[in-house]
């Protein structure tokens, strides 16, 4: 497990950016891909691009690469601006989401084509040597005079790697590289990802869509929306202070409520629920707005009788409930207030005894749960 903690005083001690988008934005014709992108990618990190389809991410990641030119702003890489610089002269290097592997080349062919189209010529054993061990860096030692055809769709993905790194880039850029394998082999790529990151030491940009794999594998997760960037934060930072309604529903399952904010106080909202309930909850957003959202993850609330001295009790009804081991999910009703769901772990389970689809219970909101939203601008 890595240590993001540690990681980031390391890094802010430093503040080095191996690229930094300045103001980057892109324009397809009417589209705006790209809106004013802002962000440092620090040496040596895991970022993720994290977002649904069509929101810019792999346009970030083919401008950092030079594929595309930005249509404003600057970009940085090594602290050089990149705006003259071709594709092939950058110290990037990129894995696509099919591979993009030559057919007709052998294995080894595939790993050393970079190394073959540097001028001046490198030597033909140095070729031959650099390919070898980065084969073995990727577990594909005996595979080198194998035909791409002939290899699974994990060594495949491998072989991409192999190609992308035997370069040394200073920064890895993949986008969705994982999506073509099933979830078992998915799995099993993204340690060897991280144990690859480890070994190399350099710099990995990774897009995704999938808010787990976003979550179990990056130091820090660049969230995107309709070619913005709409927060940067460590995976934790991200579940537990989302800034706004889309990063908490894109990060983690919310319940995302309406209220009325009665006072506010050292960093804490007084909110009343349209059920008519007040709870206390943190609040970051400097906003004097009196109608705010406020979101509290699942397994933040718990169920239990009317007088619990715990927090806010929430009248509601058992609409669904599924066990799945290790916790249980209800989905409720509660009145003025709509469908919540509250995921309650194994050990809460057995104490309580459990309830049924259409008991009356109380949905319990201990104090300084939750968090209030900021708008979305
Ligand atoms: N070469 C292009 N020409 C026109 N529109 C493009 C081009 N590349 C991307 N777009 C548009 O830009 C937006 C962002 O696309 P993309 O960066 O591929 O998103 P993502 O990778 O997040 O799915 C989309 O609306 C897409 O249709
Ligand atoms: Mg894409």
């Amino acid at each position: 497990m890595r240590s993001s903690s540690e990681t980031d005083a390391a890094q802010s001690k430093h503040h080095e950016h191996v690229a930094e988008f300045i103001n980057v934005s892109k324009r397809f014709g009417s589209i705006l891909a790209a809106d004013r992108l802002s962000l440092g990618i620090r040496r040596g990190e895991f970022l993720s691009f994290l977002g649904p389809s069509g929101c810019g991410k792999t346009t970030a990641l083919r401008m950092l690469a030079g594929f595309e030119p930005p249509s404003e702003g600057i970009l940085r890489i090594d602290n050089t601006d990149m705006s003259t610089v071709p594709s092939y002269r950058r110290p990037v290097n990129m894995v696509f989401q099919h591979y993009a592997l030559f057919p007709h080349m052998t294995v080894a062919q595939n790993v050393g084509y970079g190394l073959r189209q540097r001028r001046p010529r490198l030597p033909k054993a140095e070729i031959g040597a650099r390919v070898q061990k980065t084969l073995s860096t990727v577990r594909l030692d005996d595979f080198g005079a194998r035909r791409i055809w002939e290899l699974s769709g994990g060594q495949q993905q491998r072989v991409a790697l192999a190609r992308a790194i035997i370069n040394e880039p200073s920064i890895l850029l993949l986008d969705e590289p994982m999506a073509a394998l099933d979830a078992k082999l998915r799995v099993e790529m993204q340690r060897e990802l991280l144990d690859l990151q480890r070994i190399l030491g350099i710099t990995f940009v990774l897009v995704t869509h999938d808010q787990e794999e976003a979550l179990s594998m990056s130091d820090r997760i660049c969230i995107m929306g309709g070619g913005r960037i709409m927060q940067v934060g460590n995976p934790q930072e991200l579940y537990d202070r989302p800034r706004n309604r889309y990063v908490a529903n894109f990060v983690g399952k919310a319940n995302i409520l309406q209220g009325e904010v009665l006072a506010r106080q050292a960093g804490q909202a007084r909110i009343v629920l349209p059920s008519g309930t007040e709870v206390l909850v943190p609040d970051v957003t400097r906003d004097t707005r009196r109608h705010v959202e406020v979101v509290v993850r699942p397994e933040a609330l718990s169920l239990g009788c009317a007088h619990s001295d715990k927090g806010t009790a929430i009248p509601a009804r058992v609409t669904h409930r599924t066990f799945l081991g290790d916790h249980t999910e209800y989905l409720l009703q509660a009145d003025g207030i709509g469908a919540l769901q509250v995921n309650l772990p194994r050990q809460a389970e057995t104490a309580s005894g459990g309830h049924g689809v259409g008991d009356d219970v109380h949905i319990l909101w201990a104090a300084g749960t939750g968090l209030v939203l900021a708008a979305e601008d």
